[in-house]
């Protein structure tokens, strides 16, 4: 995994050609789109910090990246921006997930949600066109951990869901439960199958064992195609386990989410969706006809700064530089881990991942009210409270977490878990 850190001449260089790139509405006559820069009283071009802030020129100039532009026949007057776009997905699918030159698909989502309805929407018109298969004989299966984006995709598009146990200590998926729900599914009728395995879940960090499951669809000659939720992961994972099945090496795996708006600290609507060539076709849009290229996407109009941004992140760290970030950030946690178990405190953690989930009855309300920790449910009584140790998380705040942990624990319910 390589691509080089450049200084921030560099990048401000290259976002502003490419918004040269791209036609200006100032300067010419665009008669055609419902689009134009952003309100100049508000937003006025001329202010002077301009000069040095590419990305904020490039929320005023308010390119439009409808579409799908890793696909031929993208719009002409964004042509610059949506380029830097294309360099943005290819760098992820082949530097991050290990993919082919050339042959992933993708773009920038408004978030890991849509990114998800994209994949379970590709994969079921897949079904449909490839194997006439009707919606009742497709079903998403998924861990019980799963981000809810899932049940929200197969409820928007009517399929079937499969949601499969896990242990509550490992958190791992319980292959007992997976093979007798899938037999059950395809009892049921159910014969194509869309698998969801999640690069970290969003309450506890854990990652599942897509080996394990891929070995058993694969040995009953399930029909299944499989999409990755790394929307938390994506961006950590990769960098801390260099060695993982989580790549478009596996053959297994078609897509992938990845929020850049989580761990690259990129505005919100940067999520991003990743897939294999050959895919998007099964969402092509055909009535977007006014939109050069058709549109592929959940969303439609949709910011071509987002995709700066993430460029901009990206190459201000170098995959080096970001490695050492991410590393830190878990070295940060594991630090939090261990005065954690020195307390008698138990949780959940996977060593390669920033969050640890705790065990609601080994903290107190109060303590988890003061540091805003997020609950498990807010609809019942919390089984867990989750610390996510993100870069604003000092060494301080982690010191004065321990002090109030040492002084307002429920002493009664502390339970040695060694
Ligand atoms: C694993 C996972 N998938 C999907 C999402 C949805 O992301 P977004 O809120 O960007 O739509 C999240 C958000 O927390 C997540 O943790």
């Amino acid at each position: 995994m390589y691509w080089p850190k450049l200084t921030s001449d560099k990048i401000k260089k290259r976002v502003i050609d490419a918004l040269n790139k791209n036609v200006n509405y100032r300067e010419t006559p665009i008669l055609g789109i419902p689009g134009t820069y952003l309100d100049s009283e508000v937003f006025y071009e001329d202010a002077p910090f301009l000069e040095n802030a590419p990305f904020l020129s490039t929320l005023i100039a308010n390119p439009n990246h409808i579409g799908c532009h890793t696909l031929s026949g993208t719009e002409r007057i964004f042509k610059g921006t949506q380029e830097l776009e294309n360099e943005l997905i290819q760098l992820c699918a082949e530097q991050i997930f290990g993919g082919e030159k050339d042959e992933q698909d993708g773009y920038v989502a408004s978030g890991g949600t849509e990114a998800n309805i994209e994949a379970i929407w590709i994969y079921r018109n897949y079904f449909i066109k490839q194997y006439q298969a009707s919606v009742n004989e497709i079903g998403v299966i998924y861990s019980e951990d799963s981000h809810y984006s899932l049940s929200k995709s197969v409820n928007l598009l009517n399929i079937n869901s499969i949601v499969i146990e896990v242990d509550k200590v490992s958190r791992k998926l319980l292959p007992d439960d997976l093979e007798k729900k899938t037999a059950a599914a395809l009892a049921k009728g159910i014969k194509y199958f869309i698998v969801n395995m999640n690069l970290s879940t969003t309450m506890f960090g854990s990652v599942d064992d897509i080996d394990k499951v891929t070995a058993f669809l694969n040995e009953k000659k399930i029909a299944y195609k499989l999409h990755v939720d790394a929307a938390f992961g994506g961006f950590i994972y990769p960098f801390t386990n260099d060695q993982n099945s989580y790549t478009f090496k596996n053959q297994n795996i078609t897509s992938f989410t990845i929020d850049a708006h989580k761990m690259l600290q990129t505005p919100y609507g940067t999520g991003i969706f990743l897939i294999r060539k050959g895919y998007m076709q099964y969402v092509k849009t055909t009535e977007a006809q006014y939109v050069p290229g058709t549109d592929h996407t959940v969303c439609g109009s949709r910011s071509g700064a987002n995709a700066v941004a993430v460029w901009m992140v990206l190459h201000n760290h170098g995959s080096e530089g970001w490695k050492t970030k991410m590393q830190s950030l878990v070295d940060r946690t594991t630090d939090l881990c261990c005065r954690l178990d020195n307390l008698g405190i138990r949780y959940f953690r996977n060593p390669n991942i920033n969050i640890i989930a705790v065990y609601a009855a080994d903290i107190t309300a109060s303590i988890a009210e003061k540091y805003f920790l997020a609950a498990d449910s807010y609809e019942h009584e919390p089984k867990w409270w989750k610390i996510v140790v993100m870069s604003h998380i000092t060494r301080g705040t982690i010191d004065s977490l321990m002090n109030d942990l040492k002084s307002g624990m429920k002493t009664e319910k502390i339970i040695n878990v060694s």
